[in-house]
C-alpha cells in the first residue's frame, strides 16, 4: 500500500471553522475569488514542505530512495485521482500542468487526425457557455482543419439551450466539449445527459471540470465522458498540475503533446518507439511539488467530506444570493442555486472600478469579462465582478462585502 506524506485528520464537523486551516487567510482579507484560484491549506503545505525536506527525487528516473519515493508518490496520485473522480483505474489519468494543457492535448490529437482525418465535412461542437479554454484550441483547430465549429446558444436565463443538440450531432461531429460548471454564472449543466445524448450519435464528448472537482463529486463513471479535464489549483492544491482523464486509454488514438525524456522504450537517431502507458503523455521531469499537493488537496477534501462541503458552500451562497439582491443599482447574473460562483453588474460603476475599490477594502473579487468574452455577450454584458466562495468563505466574508460595496456607492455618489 502507497502511502503519502500527509494525512490530517480534519473531521466533518470542523467546517464552520475551515479558515483556520489556511495560513493565508489570517490576515484580514475576505477572499472571493476562488474560481480563479483556490487558498491552499496548511496540510497540503506541509506535505510540499516534508516532501522537499526528506529528499526531492526525479520520478521513474533513479534507483536510489529519493527518486523511488518520488515514484511512489506520482503512483500515488494517479491512484488517488482517480479515486477521487471514480475512475476505474490510475492508469486513466493523465497528469498536464492544467486544464487548459489537457484539452489542447485532446485539440492536438485531433488536429493530428488519429482518430479520424478532419475535413471541412466534419464538426466539433461546443457551447456558447465556455471559458476560453475550451473554445480557442478548437477555434484553431477548425481553422487548420476546415472543419466547422457548431455553437449551441443559451437562453435568456444564461443556461445552455440543448434544443438543437441533435441536429450538431452525426457522423461527421468529431468531439462535443462541454462546461460542467460555469466560472461566470456558476450555472452546472446536465453533463450525464448530454454525454448520453453525445454518444448515441457515437460522438465522444470533453468535459471541462475546472469549476467543478472543487466543489462536489464528479463521478466520471456516472457521466460517462471520454474526457473530463481539471486543475489541481481550484481545489486547494498548488498551480502548475492538472488533470486529464481519459475513458479508454488503450483505444484512444490520443497522442502526446510533447516528446522527450521518461516516455519511450526505444529511441535511435532517426526513430522513437513509445511507452505504450500513460507516462509516453508526460515527457520531462514531473511536476513532484504539484503531485504532492494534489494528493494532500484530495486528502483535505475526503477529511471534510463533500456532504459538509456542499452544505456550507450551499449557505454560504444563498446568504450571498440575497445580500446581492438587496443592494440597490446591483444588477445579479443569472445563477445556479447554491452554486459558488455569483457574479453581478453594479449599474453606475464599471465592474473594474467595484473590484479596485473592494480591494481597497481587502475584499478580493475578480472583475472583467472572465475568459468567457462570447458567454457574458449573449447575455448582453461586456464585464462583470465575480464573488467565488471556496469551503473557507463566510457570512462574514460576505458581509465584508456588503459593506465595501457601500463604498463604492459613497465614492461614486454625484459622479
Ligand atoms: C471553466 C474553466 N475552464 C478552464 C479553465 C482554465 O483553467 P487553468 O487556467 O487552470 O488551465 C478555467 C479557469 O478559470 C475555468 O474556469
Amino acid at each position: 500500500m502507497l502511502k503519502s506524506l500527509h494525512s490530517t485528520d480534519i473531521g466533518p464537523t470542523a467546517l464552520n471553522d475551515t479558515r483556520k486551516f489556511f495560513p493565508a487567510l489570517q490576515n484580514n482579507t475576505a477572499y472571493l475569488d476562488s474560481a480563479s484560484t483556490c487558498q491552499v491549506p496548511t496540510t497540503v503545505i506541509d506535505a510540499i514542505s516534508t516532501y522537499l525536506s526528506t529528499g526531492h527525487g526525479n520520478a521513474q528516473r533513479g534507483m536510489y530512495q529519493f527518486s523511488e519515493n518520488a515514484s511512489n508518490l506520482h503512483q500515488l496520485c494517479r491512484e488517488k485521482v482517480a479515486e477521487f473522480i471514480n475512475a476505474p483505474q490510475g492508469s486513466d489519468i493523465i497528469f498536464t500542468k492544467s486544464a487548459t494543457e489537457s484539452i489542447n492535448l485532446v485539440a492536438h490529437s485531433l488536429r493530428l487526425g488519429l482518430r479520424q482525418s478532419l475535413t471541412p465535412e466534419h464538426s466539433i461542437l461546443i457551447t456558447v457557455m465556455e471559458h476560453h479554454a475550451n473554445l480557442l484550441p478548437w477555434q484553431r483547430l477548425c481553422q487548420q482543419t476546415g472543419a466547422r465549429l457548431n455553437i449551441l446558444p443559451i437562453n435568456k436565463n444564461g443556461v445552455l439551450d440543448s434544443s438543437a443538440l441533435e441536429t450538431y450531432l452525426n457522423d461527421n461531429c468529431a468531439l462535443f466539449a462541454i462546461t460542467h460548471i460555469s466560472n461566470v454564472t456558476g450555472i452546472v449543466n446536465d453533463v450525464k445527459s448530454l454525454c448520453k445524448t453525445g454518444h448515441q450519435y457515437k460522438v465522444p464528448v470533453l468535459i471541462d471540470g475546472a469549476q467543478a472537482v472543487g466543489h462536489r463529486q464528479v463521478d466520471v463513471s456516472q457521466i460517462d465522458c471520454d474526457y473530463y479535464v481539471f486543475s489541481g489549483h481550484k481545489m486547494y492544491a498548488a498551480t502548475g498540475i492538472g488533470v486529464l482523464y481519459c475513458k479508454s486509454l488503450d483505444n484512444d488514438p490520443l497522442e502526446p503533446l510533447l516528446l522527450g525524456g521518461g516516455i519511450v522504450n526505444k529511441v535511435t537517431l532517426d526513430s522513437y518507439k513509445l511507452k505504450p502507458t500513460v507516462e509516453k503523455f508526460e515527457a520531462g521531469s514531473a511536476n513532484m511539488l504539484g503531485i504532492v499537493g494534489l494528493i494532500g488537496a484530495i486528502e483535505f477534501i475526503d477529511n471534510i467530506g463533500w456532504p459538509a462541503l456542499n452544505a456550507h458552500e450551499r449557505k454560504v451562497s444563498g446568504y450571498l444570493l440575497n445580500a446581492l439582491r438587496s443592494i440597490e443599482g446591483i444588477k445579479v447574473l443569472p445563477n445556479d442555486a447554491g452554486s459558488a460562483v455569483i457574479s453581478f453588474v453594479h449599474q453606475q460603476v464599471h465592474s473594474h472600478d467595484v473590484a479596485s475599490i473592494l480591494a481597497l477594502e481587502n475584499v478580493a473579487v475578480r472583475a472583467g469579462h472572465h475568459c468567457a468574452q462570447p458567454y457574458l455577450k449573449a447575455m448582453g454584458f461586456k464585464h462583470c465582478v465575480r464573488v467565488s466562495l471556496g469551503c473557507y468563505s463566510s457570512f462574514a466574508d460576505v458581509d465584508r462585502l456588503v459593506v465595501a460595496l457601500g463604498e463604492v456607492e459613497v465614492m461614486f455618489a454625484g459622479v
